[in-house]
């Protein structure tokens, strides 16, 4: 069973935890990154964000090259966004139609998902969603603690 990873990561906790992940499991990891992306920690931030969200925008991400024929069970990170997966998970979503996947979800967030999951749900219909989790600012919470949580949750599913 092959596995692959697809992860965006704005400030860096989705990151983190696949970097983690990439110790326990093996698998293919592709990251997708915006063509253009306003890098900011000020509340800038939440207004392009909200743009994004509310206009439903698909940015247009860097060139990448990925067969999902090969895989047997994806694994995708997003942060929550307004309530919802991130845009530019939104962009891969359209592009690659994925069906008869095991997918395994998990999203960072700072503790409020609103619709996050149904979303994902609709988007990926046709596929068996095994598992989903979802971790709460896990920088600022501790990156080991998440880290630790997200390995022992994918190990598990894996082998449901
Ligand atoms: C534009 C923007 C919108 C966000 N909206 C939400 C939200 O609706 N709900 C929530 O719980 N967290 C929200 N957050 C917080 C992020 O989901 C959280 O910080 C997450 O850990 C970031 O992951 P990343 O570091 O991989 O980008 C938002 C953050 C940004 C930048």
């Amino acid at each position: 069973m092959k596995n692959l990873i697809v992860y965006y990561s704005y400030e860096g906790n989705t990151e983190e935890l696949v970097n983690g992940m990439k110790n326990v499991i093996e698998a293919d990891v592709l990251k997708l990154v915006p063509k253009k992306e306003k890098i900011t920690k000020n509340l800038f931030r939440f207004i392009w964000g909200g743009m994004q969200v509310y206009m439903t925008k698909k940015p247009e991400l860097e060139e990448y090259h990925v067969d999902l024929s090969q895989y047997d069970n994806i694994i995708i990170g997003s942060p929550c966004w307004f309530g919802t997966y991130a845009p530019s998970i939104n962009t891969f979503l359209s592009e690659n139609k994925i069906t008869n996947k095991n997918i395994y979800l998990f999203v960072c967030n700072g503790g409020n998902l609103r619709n996050t999951w149904s979303d994902f749900e609709k988007a990926l219909e046709g596929n068996k969603i095994v598992s989903k989790i979802d971790l709460v600012y896990p920088i600022k919470n501790g990156i080991e603690v998440s880290k630790k949580q997200i390995n022992e949750w994918i190990q598990k599913s894996l082998l449901k």
